[in-house]
């Protein structure tokens, strides 16, 4: 037991460096950082994604996948086929444009306990 007052000194310090404290500022200061709630970059189009696909899940789903713009079609339309998501009309090309641009197709090492996307 006498280590535990240096277990929880690490556990502290390592809170306080985790990007998962939200508190985390942007690297760059030019280009916007995630919004604290969701994750998900405040780029242009960003309240469509919180407001259409934040309903049923977490949207770490969208911020941990990267596709291209037909893959992310897919990926609505599959939300649309079996999921239950309504028909998003001229949103849904917004949605996409805000998709394409920042979570496109990465070389990012996969973290292994997650499973892949399936598109
Ligand atoms: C009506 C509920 C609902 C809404 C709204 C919804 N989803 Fe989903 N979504 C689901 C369910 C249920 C799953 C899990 C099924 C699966 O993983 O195959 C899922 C899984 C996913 C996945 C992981 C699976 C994959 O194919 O990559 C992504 C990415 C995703 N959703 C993106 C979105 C986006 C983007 C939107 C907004 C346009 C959205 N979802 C809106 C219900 C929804």
């Amino acid at each position: 037991m006498r280590q535990l007052p240096a277990i929880s000194a690490l556990l502290v310090s390592l809170l306080a460096t985790s990007p998962l404290n939200g508190r985390s500022e942007p690297e760059d200061s030019s280009k916007p950082g995630p919004d604290p709630l969701t994750g998900l970059v405040m780029a242009q189009g960003w309240e469509l994604v919180r407001t259409h696909c934040f309903a049923c899940h977490s949207l770490k789903i969208v911020t941990q996948a990267g596709k291209d713009r037909s893959n992310w079609a897919k990926t609505l339309q599959k939300m649309q086929q079996s999921e239950g998501l309504y028909p998003l009309g001229e949103v849904e090309s917004d949605i996409l444009d805000y998709l394409e641009k920042n979570y496109p197709v990465s070389d990012r090492p996969h973290n292994p306990k997650i499973r892949r996307p399936i598109y």
